[in-house]
């Protein structure tokens, strides 16, 4: 196997991009995520260990935030009495005052998922040593964190310290969420922090041990208990350093810390190349069903392999109450709150590979219909209306006002009142989930429910006016134009969503008659409200231009100032931040996709009026909105490449896969400190096996591919599960297709 393909590598560290690294370099296990620090910290660092579900409303913040845990990584190193840092510049290279690195090179193996470091390093006194750090967050058992240290004297006889500690003092950049009793223990070998959330009340329970040929005495400062091992290494001498820790949460166990503590133990004797190898088993069943393979475009090749890997780390495992969060586990960026994100972008990929993992995400939201419920009756409506932003109570978390400007004021932030489309959005990740898997069983226990149940809230959010239905004060995907009436987007997969909810109800009659009647009492749907529903389907009004033959994003958007957006590049912001808030939303400037996000989720069966060819209309769409579209949103550039190479153009496409596959490697966005975009990694595994490659499901329920290739790429190879089978497609370019069952 090359593990060139699968390997990020930095050589040159700068500080000004460390934060950006920390973010790429995240470990995790679908439990929890773990920047790539440093083990011995960087003046500006920014290490957090986030763990699913783990939110707490501090006070004075407007919302809950996923909450940074004790850190479990700090490792310092002192070499003849000086810390080893990473200081990469000084005036004497044999005599550097405090140390200097001579040579670098970090890696992510995302086949394994183990992040190393190795660096040659002259000490003050001008000894020289090899470091070699080793991490991995083990995915066979989650609570399991391990790292590896081997220090090797080159030049000199030094003598080495090294100290391992848990820092019980963290915060989220600054705020703090845990009360001040800490319980800190530093009695035994294995150390631990223990800390309750103020507001939320979770305990987390943190274990270390640090395991060293050599004797060890442990302490603590403060909130800081640590161990240290001392030798002295002959020239050309090693020596190897375990450290086992181990998280838990009363999300978990009752006793997180007696319980992390017992963990370690295990974690002990079983070894660390043991608990490796099971890590790495466990990775290659992954890769196994999640891998893309593309013949002739090797960085496409490495940087899906990074974003089907950051996909990976950050879906639950085990638990289904949690969910992916719009930057996963790496790093704060939307204070770890879940979105649409999630549905239409990471869910997909995850039926299609790992459906297990996708049925948890979906499960998040089954838990959370009391929250959905509540938000609904709070607005007026009946059924169920999923929030925006959601956490761990599944109540509405969106902010209603922004961080302070640069000025000093705050945008009123509208969306989680009126970005209603979620709730569709997740009846369209369950109605796939189903028809990918065949999964009856998961509908006619959970999905189902959702999907009426949202479907109820649609029929009576609706207006009725003049013979049609409208929907006004909306937000569709594209977010610079907020408050609009007759979305055309939302009208439009509203219809969608009823006709759906209606047939999987007739569905149910037929093949779970008793669980549909259990569902027509407890949501009450009447004939009333059935027949309500399909007038809506017959009279919603879509709004559509027959003279351009294009859908119309919402009436009046054409009347707004048009700007080329294309006359803006280059740039490395949005055309929305050099226009400036207050002027963009009174132009044609669009946020993301939105009625191409409308063609990628229904392709033909977005529909066009009678007379009109409905592939001239969507070619007529994307003429018209490509062009507008600012890309402001990480979501955007991968819908494009999708529904690009299903118009079959595919040059654009490209580009389009191409910045959208590297938006966290290149930082595209310049914000990438903040966490992965998670929905950007979901979305360019759809650009390929669904735009590219063009995987469907036909009438028959057979699935086929048509393929329109980049021009360079000679095949692409994924495996997908569908209905219990696992299947091998290869994709070949010029349209050769051969397809396997396994
Ligand atoms: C996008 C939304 C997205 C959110 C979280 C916003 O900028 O416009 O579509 O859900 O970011 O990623």
């Amino acid at each position: 196997m090359q593990d060139r393909l699968w390997e990020i590598v930095e050589l040159n560290p700068r500080a000004d991009e460390q934060l950006h690294y920390e973010t790429l370099f995240t470990i995790g296990n679908g439990y929890l995520g773990t920047r790539g620090s440093f083990e011995e910290g960087l003046p500006g660092d920014s290490p957090a260990t986030l763990v699913h579900g783990i939110y707490d409303h501090a006070p004075g913040m407007l919302v809950p935030e996923l909450v940074n845990v004790p850190n479990w990584l700090p490792v310092s190193i002192f070499i003849d009495g000086a810390p080893f840092k990473m200081v990469t510049k000084t005036t004497d290279i044999m005599r550097p005052p405090e140390g200097i690195v001579l040579g670098y090179r970090r890696a992510l193996n995302m086949r394994r998922g183990i992040l190393t470091r190795e660096v040659l390093f002259r000490a003050p006194s001008g000894s020289v040593v090899r470091l070699e750090f080793e991490r991995f967050a083990s995915l066979s058992d989650i609570h399991i964190l391990a790292q590896r240290i081997r220090i090797t004297a080159v030049d000199g006889n030094p003598h080495i310290r090294v100290e391992s500690a848990i820092d019980g003092d963290v915060t989220n950049m600054g705020v703090r969420h845990f009360l001040p009793e800490v319980n800190v223990d530093d009695r035994g070998d294995t150390i631990g922090v223990e800390v309750k959330t103020q507001q939320s009340r979770y305990i987390v329970g943190v274990g270390s041990r640090l395991i060293s040929p050599h004797r060890i005495q442990t302490g603590s400062t403060g909130n800081r208990p640590y161990t240290v091992t001392s030798f002295d290494l002959a020239q050309e001498d090693w020596v190897v350093l375990d450290k086992f820790s181990s998280i838990y949460t009363s999300r978990d166990a009752l006793q997180p810390l007696d319980t992390a503590q017992a963990k370690i133990s295990e974690a002990v004797a079983a070894g660390y190349e043991t608990l490796r190898e099971r890590h790495e088993g466990e990775w290659a069943t992954y890769w196994e069903t999640a891998d893309i393979q593309i013949d002739g475009d090797d960085e496409a090749q490495r940087a899906l392999r990074f974003t089907t890997y950051h996909v990976l780390i950050a879906a639950p495992r085990t638990d289904e109450r949690v969910s992916i969060g719009a930057k996963t586990l790496s790093g704060m960026g939307y204070k770890g709150h879940v979105f649409w994100d999630t549905e239409l972008f990471c869910v997909p990929p995850l039926i299609l590979a790992q459906p297990k993992l996708a049925r948890n995400l979906l499960m998040y939201r089954y838990h959370n219909l009391p929250g959905a419920r509540n938000k609904a009756r709070a607005n007026g409506y009946e059924g169920a209306m999923f929030p925006w932003e959601s956490t761990d109570t599944g109540e509405e978390t969106t902010p209603q006002w922004s961080d302070p400007q640069p000025d000093g004021s705050r945008i009123r932030i509208w969306t989680g009142e009126r970005e209603q489309h979620i709730s569709t959005d997740i009846t369209y990740a369950i109605d796939k989930y189903w028809r990918w898997t065949g999964d009856d069983e998961f509908l006619i226990k959970y999905g189902a429910e959702m999907i009426l149940d949202t479907a109820v809230f649609w029929g009576s959010r609706v207006e009725h006016k003049d013979g049609r239905y409208e929907l006004s004060q909306q937000i569709g995907p594209d977010e610079y134009h907020e408050n609009i009436d007759n979305s055309v987007f939302v009208n439009r997969m509203v219809v969608w969503h009823l006709r759906t909810a209606l047939s999987v109800l007739a569905w149910l009659m037929g093949s779970a008659p008793a669980d549909a009647e259990r569902l027509i009492g407890a949501l009450n749907l009447t004939p009333e409200r059935l027949a309500k529903w399909n007038d809506i389907i017959a009279k919603m009004y879509i709004p559509f231009d027959h003279e351009q033959g294009i859908h119309v994003q919402f009436p009046g958007f054409f009347d707004m100032e048009y700007i080329p957006v294309p006359h803006y590049e280059p740039r490395t912001t949005s055309v929305q931040a050099i226009l400036g808030h207050a002027r963009s939303i009174q132009t044609q400037v669009i946020k993301q996709a939105d009625v191409v996000m409308l063609m990628a989720l229904l392709g033909e069966n977005v529909g066009a009026p009678d007379g009109l060819d409905v592939r001239q209309v969507m070619l007529n769409n994307w003429n018209t909105y490509y062009p507008r579209t600012d890309h402001g949103s990480s979501l955007s550039p991968a819908m494009h490449a999708w529904v690009g190479a299903r118009l079959g153009l595919t040059e654009v496409a490209y580009d389009m896969f191409d910045h959208a596959v590297h938006i966290d490697l290149n930082d595209n966005k310049g914000n990438v400190r903040d966490g992965i975009h998670a929905a950007a990694c979901g979305g360019v595994w759809q650009a390929v096996i669904f735009g590219f490659c063009g995987l469907s499901i036909d009438e028959a329920g057979d699935l086929q591919v048509d393929p329109h290739l980049p021009e360079h790429w000679r095949s692409v190879t994924f495996n997908v599960y569908y209905r219990g089978e696992q299947r091998t497609f290869t994709v070949k370019n010029p349209a050769l297709v051969s397809s396997a069952t396994r």
